[in-house]
């Protein structure tokens, strides 16, 4: 049987750096993120008794043998689940260049996940597909459920999954993704967080999170945009401050990321709305409501060193869908 799915990517507002369990990826902190409209991945998944081994295929690119095996291991986890032996062949496509701090893992494992289930005609619970999904990629998670999205840490496999906040009609807000370097990143997110620990600054940050969740989603519920974009540039400032803290030390920003961090606090000062938040890479995603889009998008050309933007609205979560790759 076979089925295609479309996975949001998401961009956290506080979040996900630090595992307090490798295998299972369960996190050391709850995060709270958007489903992005314009940056997806769309996955087919086809088991069969005739295939003799799995195949997994990205269009217009070509995984790595480590990549490939991370998503063979989501295979067997699915397959396990479901009772199945068979093998499958996976084939899966991004809107988005892969590995650029812009989340690729998370759409792909997301669309990985529920194709993967309903192509063995297995019907899980959301809440399930969630903890799947943040089995091949913690932040995979948050790209299920619809629009603005909390995922809990949990203590355990049961009790880490995320669940939809508001759907994406919520709030009118935009995640402009300013894309200033499409390479691939050097150090992975998963590697990246295996030294979390040796961080001083690791254990301030995760003090400050539970106050940071009740805020945000106080922020998120009255719509108070400015207090909204002060949580998220806190929170993506005491990660990468672990980042870069941590033994050896990650520095993801290049010359165009600060001159965009910059350019983003005079820009507010001058009485343009709009805040940032970076992954781990140099890409910018800014922040800002719907009707202040075209001012961004205009102060931005203003930046040298810009090789695209994506603008993202609030999304819908991973859906099946009928074609197929
Ligand atoms: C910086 O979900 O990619 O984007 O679980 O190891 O696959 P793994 O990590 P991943 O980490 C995402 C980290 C982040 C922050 C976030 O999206 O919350």
């Amino acid at each position: 049987m076979k089925a295609t799915a479309k996975a949001p990517a998401n961009i956290a507002f506080i979040k996900y750096w630090g595992k307090a369990d490798d295998t299972l990826r369960l996190p050391l902190n709850d995060s709270i993120s958007m489903n992005m409209s314009g940056a997806y991945t769309i996955t087919t998944v086809e088991f069969s008794k005739q295939f003799k081994k799995d195949s997994v295929t990205l269009v217009g690119g070509e995984f790595s043998e480590e990549e490939t095996a991370r998503v063979i291991k989501g295979l067997d986890l699915i397959r396990k689940r479901a009772g199945s032996t068979q093998k499958a062949t996976v084939v899966t496509k991004n809107t988005f260049p892969k590995g650029a701090g812009s989340a690729a893992s998370a759409s792909g494992f997301a669309a990985l996940t529920v194709a993967g289930f309903a192509a063995l005609g297995v019907t899980l619970s959301e809440k399930e597909l969630t903890i799947f999904a943040r089995m091949g990629s913690g932040s995979a998670c948050r790209s299920i459920p619809d629009g603005f999205v909390v995922w809990e840490k949990g203590d355990s496999s049961k009790t880490s999954f995320a669940w939809s906040l508001y759907p994406p009609t919520h709030w009118d807000i935009r995640d402009i993704l300013v894309i200033v370097d499409s390479r691939m990143k050097k150090v992975s997110t998963t590697e990246g967080m295996e030294t979390v620990a040796t961080s001083p600054r690791l254990a301030v940050r995760l003090r400050a999170i539970p106050r940071r969740m009740k805020e945000i989603q106080q922020a998120i519920a009255t719509k108070n945009f400015s207090r909204f974009g002060e949580i998220t540039e806190e929170d993506c400032l005491g990660m990468h401050m672990v980042m870069q803290t941590q033994t050896p030390p990650l520095f993801y920003w290049n010359s165009t990321t600060q001159t965009i961090m910059e350019a983003v606090r005079d820009w507010r000062k001058h009485g343009l709305p709009v805040y940032f938040t970076i992954d781990a890479g140099p890409n910018v995603h800014l922040l800002c409501e719907g009707i202040d889009e075209e001012r961004v998008l205009a102060a931005v050309k203003t930046i040298g060193g810009v090789e695209a933007t994506i603008v993202n609205k609030p999304a819908i979560g991973t859906r099946i869908i009928s074609e197929h790759l």
